[in-house]
């Protein structure tokens, strides 16, 4: 163990000291200085590449690759400590990087909260319909849901078809899962909690306008609009007499729906196809908040933290990011999500793929433009998961996957372990940065001492190593205070959140 994990006060806090002695900007630039001089010591171009063995070179370019994405614990620092910056910024007023979004819920459940719910769930590429039932011994039982995948049409059309096919999708939930004739279920279950996945501004629990799309959605007619008016239009196109009480984030409802069980509970995260942080924050330190006298005190903040370093402030950019950020249909906007979550990872690594082959590095006899690596969002972020999980000798899954998947059939133990090196660089970088974010929030609600954090989505659950990763990272940056802070793998809980909410809008 190094004697940063051992020490008692944070690093995190020691740097905030420094920084505080220095003044904030003097000590941003001191760190950028720093960092042009150590991360980017670029190693020399190509002509001074070691020709004497294929081993050699292949170490070197690995070195090259890990110039390009290794993460430092001082950058590490300087990330939660700009986050924290951005957090501040965002609970001060509107229009800033992080938009800090006041969620209108204000309780967290107690486990008493009881009965029959309906749950829609819009996340990245799916719809679920859920029916929950809230038991009155504090378990909650899920009871029956059905998921409908979201079509790339449906992401580029327009707001009517995408909330007539929410609309149709509930319909199907009624009649063939809980086999009610729709009179029926009028009649019976009018409270239903939304949870959809994008920046909304709130105006109250049950509405709220889209600010921007994210994760691959350009749907139009929906952005400036109350996507809850939206779906009760549809729903009387449809002729659903369904009254939606509450208006959810993803991570909203997975942090009310952990706090159901775990009262320690004080944030939700998402590492899945895209990524953001809710947490609960005292009404006191959110001065934009304009709505009244809160009786708890307290307010669940969805950060959004997704748009995090929009102005490349801090994070090191690699040409493989910028690339991505360029072809993307939101360039210039969610920088963090387009580092850490799972519609981009494998994009990155593909990008750093392709740039091997181009330059001769790796599998000089293969044909690029007949490899699925030519496709964009060819190489899914799963693959990357694969690669990460061969541990044999001769890497013979990772040659499988290139010649069934990809047609490079001719690859060599050395090309393979460089397609393994980008892959573990590109998912260390994501749990390093993920768990710079979350020190943030530890620090910000002041829960250096404890509290649980539940983290649901693909990334978190299905990455080999991710969450190990974050611990270390969290190590790095909180010192022994990091083993006070629980990941708890959160499931399915933003549809349960909602619904969770909707209750809690009753009370
Ligand atoms: C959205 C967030 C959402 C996150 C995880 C991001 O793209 O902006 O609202 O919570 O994805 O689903």
């Amino acid at each position: 163990m190094s004697s940063e994990l051992i020490t008692s006060s944070s690093p995190l806090l020691l740097s905030n000291a420094l920084t505080f002695l220095f003044g904030l900007t003097a000590g941003v630039t001191i760190y950028s200085l720093l960092k042009t001089a150590q991360e980017f010591k670029t190693p020399p171009q190509s002509k001074l590449i070691p020709q004497n063995s294929s081993t050699q070179q292949t170490e070197y370019i690995k070195k090259r690759i890990e110039a390009d994405f290794t993460i430092s614990r001082e950058t590490l620092l300087r990330v939660t400590k700009q986050m924290l910056i951005e957090m501040k910024r965002g609970l001060q007023s509107d229009g800033q990087t992080l938009k800090m979004i006041p969620s209108f819920v204000t309780n967290l459940p107690t486990g008493t909260e009881v009965g029959s719910y309906l749950a829609l769930d819009l996340g990245g590429s799916n719809f679920r319909v859920c029916e929950i039932l809230l038991s009155s011994d504090g378990s909650r039982v899920r009871s029956r849901q059905k998921k409908f995948v979201i079509s790339e049409d449906l992401k580029q059309g327009t707001a009517e078809k995408l909330f007539d096919f929410f609309a149709e999708a509930v319909g199907i939930f009624l009649k063939e899962v809980l086999g009610e004739s729709t009179d029926e279920f009028n009649a019976e279950h009018k409270k239903l909690g939304f949870t959809f996945s994008f920046p909304v501004q709130q105006t109250a629990l049950n509405k709220g306008n889209l600010m921007v799309w994210t994760k691959g959605f350009t749907v139009s007619g929906v952005v400036g609009k109350d996507v809850v008016g939206l779906l009760q239009e549809a729903f009387k196109r449809k002729n659903l007499k369904i009254t939606a009480t509450a208006l959810v984030n993803d991570t909203v409802g997975t942090l009310v729906s952990h706090a159901y069980t775990d009262p320690q509970t004080n944030a939700g995260v998402i590492l899945g196809t895209g990524t953001n942080a809710a947490y609960v924050e005292l009404v006191k330190n959110i001065p934009k908040w304009t709505g009244g006298p809160v009786t708890s005190g307290k307010m669940v903040i969805n950060t959004e933290w997704g748009a995090f370093d929009e102005e490349h402030t801090v994070i090191p950019f690699t040409k493989f990011d910028k690339k991505l950020d360029r072809a993307s249909n939101n360039p210039g906007k969610q920088t963090f999500e387009k580092m850490i979550s799972g519609l981009y990872l494998g994009e990155i690594a593909r990008y750093a793929i392709v740039d091997l082959m181009k330059t001769g590095y790796i599998f000089k006899k293969e044909s690029l433009s007949e490899s699925l690596l030519s496709k964009p969002y060819g190489f899914e972020t799963a693959y990357m998961s694969r690669i990460e999980r061969d541990h044999s000798k001769d890497l013979s899954d990772i040659n499988a996957l290139l010649g069934d998947i990809f047609k490079i059939f001719n690859s060599s133990l050395e090309e393979r372990s460089l397609v393994k090196r980008v892959c573990e660089l590109v998912g260390l970088r994501a749990a390093r940065l993920s768990a710079a974010g979350i020190a943030a929030l530890v620090t910000k609600m002041n829960k250096l001492d404890g509290c649980t954090i539940a983290i649901d989505g693909s990334v978190f659950e299905h990455y080999p190593h991710f969450g190990n990763r974050m611990r270390d990272a969290l190590f790095e940056l909180l010192g022994i205070s990091a083993e006070n802070i629980d990941f708890a793998q959160a499931r399915d809980g933003s549809g349960q959140g909602a619904a969770l909410i909707a209750a809690l809008a009753e009370n």
